[in-house]
């Protein structure tokens, strides 16, 4: 609690002077009363003992029930045995136990004894010089870790069993099993599609691939802007504007199929802006979509401009698949944040890729390749290791706030950079084991283990995906569970809106004249 913050009783703030009624008496006499004293409610009392309490509301029920005044008994419509608060209550709290039960007023009592009534109004005039008070508020642990913020059908992440799911699949089954495209499909449709499906869903696919006029013609001014372009701030960029030409409108405003339809549109151009974008930053010719390659065939294509060999596109197709998504981590939060608003999807999507774009989440499969590099052998892992953390440094591509055990999608993405082999797919093997061991050693009961960005820069470098592209590649992936939780935000919304405790100095202070 701040310091200086001051803190009010009920008993400072009730009123003392309650009006009373006796059970037997009838509701015409105890209204003529409560309009009598200006109040609300009688508090009904079996000498100083509250045993009821009778309100407004009470009154009107009665009438709509067309039950005669003069011949009604307060007992009759009494709420027995009310809550009651102790004098000694915060107001904070008071308000709190209030609007939780949907009270306007509650009886005070001191050892059983009524001593005064306290009311929503009378908190409501103190709640402004109570700044640490929330009422009827939860108390959130530090980075929202393990808090439930919503229901979902997309897809789970069970951390003790280094497990995730996409709807009731397997995410690490459909990456072993199916295509990207057939993922697409069961994130936005709730279900794999069948042979008919999946043709008309690439057509689908296909015709939003090309890029549309207005972005084609600002790709290039995007590509030049800075010395050391990001692509993925470029992607921020293009996207943005990807939804302005488009004319995208609010979600609240538009219907659930429009809503799609704009999310079947980012999430298949967004491979052609982000290899586009890569490849005029390099002098080349923008690649034009392949008509009748598969997803990640398509995408290294556009970056190559060279067909791919089937082990390559399918190892990133392997890895695309199981990056796009993953429970509610920070961009697929962000994301349904913002729907929750009423904004439009690519509102949506630009929020999510500026979430994705920092290190502790998508920033750090680049990262991770780098310090293999840095570590350059083996033998100099615990020492690199010991070093870093002794730095203060966190070693890329380990630890995760959900798996306390091994990350699946780092135990697939270990074997499919152990088929497509090479050496650095060796030698991320043994750094791994010499990381973790080292981790426990230093970190002891954190289990820190490899996690999904470990393997994904390996992987995407033997596909030969530049480095500056694979933080870009996962958010090509991860729109596609975005967009999913975008479109089940926006079917049952309800704005998202918590709330901070305040810690600063207490409010109001008097300003100072300037
Ligand atoms: N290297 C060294 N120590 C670590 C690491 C790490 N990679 N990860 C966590 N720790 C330590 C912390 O120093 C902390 O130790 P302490 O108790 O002595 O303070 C303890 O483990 C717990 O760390 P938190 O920061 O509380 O863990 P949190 O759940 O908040 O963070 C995160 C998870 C961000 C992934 C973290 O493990 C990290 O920074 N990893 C490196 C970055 C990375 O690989 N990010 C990609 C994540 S996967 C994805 O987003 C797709």
């Amino acid at each position: 609690m701040a310091e200086g913050a001051v803190v009010r009783t009920v008993g400072e703030v009730m009123s003392r002077s309650v009006v009373t009624a006796v059970p037997t008496e009838t509701i015409a006499v105890v209204s003529a009363r409560m309009v009598d004293h200006g109040v609300g409610s009688v508090v009904v009392a079996d000498g100083d003992r509250p045993i009821g309490i009778l309100t407004e509301r009470d009154l009107v029920r009665c009438a709509a029930s067309g039950g005669d005044p003069e011949g009604t008994k307060v007992a009759e419509w009494m709420t027995e045995a009310p809550a009651t608060l102790g004098a000694e209550v915060s107001a904070g709290a008071a308000f709190a136990k209030l609007s939780e039960a949907g009270y306007r007023h509650l009886p005070v009592v001191e050892d059983g004894a009524l001593v005064g009534i306290v009311s929503m109004r009378d908190l409501m005039k103190v709640a402004s010089i109570e700044p640490v008070t929330h009422p009827g508020h939860i108390e959130a642990p530090k980075g929202l870790a393990g808090v439930i913020v919503a229901e979902t059908e997309v897809g789970d992440v069970r951390g003790q069993e280094g497990f995730y799911h996409y709807r009731q699949y397997s995410a690490v089954e459909l990456a072993e099993k199916r295509s990207l495209e057939d993922v697409w499909h069961l994130l936005f449709e709730g279900e794999l599609p069948t042979d008919d499906q999946r043709e008309a869903f690439l057509a689908e696919i296909r015709s939003h691939r090309v890029l549309p006029e207005a972005v084609r013609r600002e790709l290039p001014a995007i590509a030049a802007a800075g010395t050391e372009l990001v692509p993925l701030d470029g992607l921020r960029t293009a996207v943005s504007l990807l939804g302005a030409s488009l004319d995208f409108q609010a979600s609240l405003d538009i219907s659930a199929d429009e809503l799609r339809r704009n999310a079947m549109q980012v999430c298949a151009v967004i491979p052609t802006i982000l290899t586009a974008l890569y490849r005029l930053r390099q002098g080349e010719e923008v690649v034009e979509p392949h008509p009748s390659l598969g997803y990640a065939a398509n995408y290294l294509y556009m970056l190559t401009g060279e067909e791919p060999g089937a082990e390559e596109a399918r190892g990133v197709e392997q890895y695309l698949i199981t990056t796009i998504d993953h429970g509610f981590n920070a961009s697929t939060f962000t994301a349904r944040v913002i729907t929750s608003t009423g904004a439009d999807l690519v509102a949506a999507v630009v929020g999510g890729i500026g979430a994705l774009s920092g290190p502790l989440h998508g920033g750090a499969p680049s990262r991770a390749l780098a310090m293999l590099d840095a570590i350059g052998s083996p033998e100099n892992t615990a020492a690199w290791v010991r070093d870093a953390v002794e730095n203060g440094d966190r070693i890329m591509g380990f630890g995760h706030r959900v798996y306390k055990t091994d990350d699946p999608r780092s135990v697939l993405l270990r074997s499919v950079a152990r088929r497509l082999g090479g050496d650095k797919a060796d030698f991320a093997v043994q750094v791994e084991q010499a990381v973790v061991d080292t981790l426990a050693e230093l970190k002891p009961g954190r289990e820190l283990y490899a996690n999904v960005e470990f393997y994904a820069g390996v992987v995407m470098d033997r596909c030969g995906l530049p480095r500056e592209m694979f933080t870009p590649t996962f958010a090509s992936s991860r729109v596609i569970g975005w967009c999913a939780n975008i479109l089940e935000q926006a079917g049952d919304n309800r704005i998202i809106r918590p709330s901070a405790r305040y810690v600063g100095p207490p409010p109001p202070q008097p300003v100072p004249e300037p």
